[in-house]
């Protein structure tokens, strides 16, 4: 298999894209498959440059066993958009932002999280931040179906 890479996006790159690229790196090593497919995450926005993630992602997610904590959050740049072969956004307001950024030859590489999912296709990931606990619960809940449809995805 040729290497292929994926950028997740969100918002503020805090919550939901480290959660996602966590939940994905997590199977991606647990496959062995890291030296085919690469991952990142970053934001549209730059509120949260060099921050870890929000204590609460970082703690439901190790809840289900997965480490998120050594992720830095970045604003997505234009070299993403050549960089990565596929990025994925968070919501539809997030991927309206992207498609306003990216060069149109590679508009074709913009899609949804959930797209890849089979219980949530086609939904937004809802934004945790100013909510509670159950919100966490439910990113992860779509995150992990996701990781599973997407990587089935990569590996045909
Ligand atoms: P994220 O969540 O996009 O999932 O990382 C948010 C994080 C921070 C803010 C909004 C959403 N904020 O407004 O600071």
């Amino acid at each position: 298999m040729s290497t292929q890479s994926v950028l997740f996006v969100c918002l503020g790159n805090i919550c939901r894209s480290p959660t996602a690229e966590g939940v994905f790196r997590h199977f991606v090593r647990q496959q062995q498959l890291q030296s085919s497919i690469l991952h990142d995450s970053c934001g549209t926005a730059g509120y949260h440059i060099g921050a870890p993630p929000d204590h609460r992602a970082v703690a439901h997610a190790r809840q289900r066993g997965y480490v998120i904590d050594d992720l830095r959050a970045r604003q997505v740049s234009v070299e993403d958009f050549q960089r990565f072969d596929l990025i994925l956004a968070a919501d539809r307001d997030n991927l309206r932002n992207l498609r306003a950024l990216c060069p149109p030859a590679h508009h074709g590489k913009l899609q949804l999280m959930l797209d890849f999912s089979s219980r949530y296709r086609g939904q937004d990931v809802p934004d945790p931040y100013y909510g509670g606990a159950s919100g966490f619960e439910q990113v992860l809940d779509m995150l992990e179906d996701m990781t599973h449809g997407l990587l089935r995805h990569l590996q045909r």
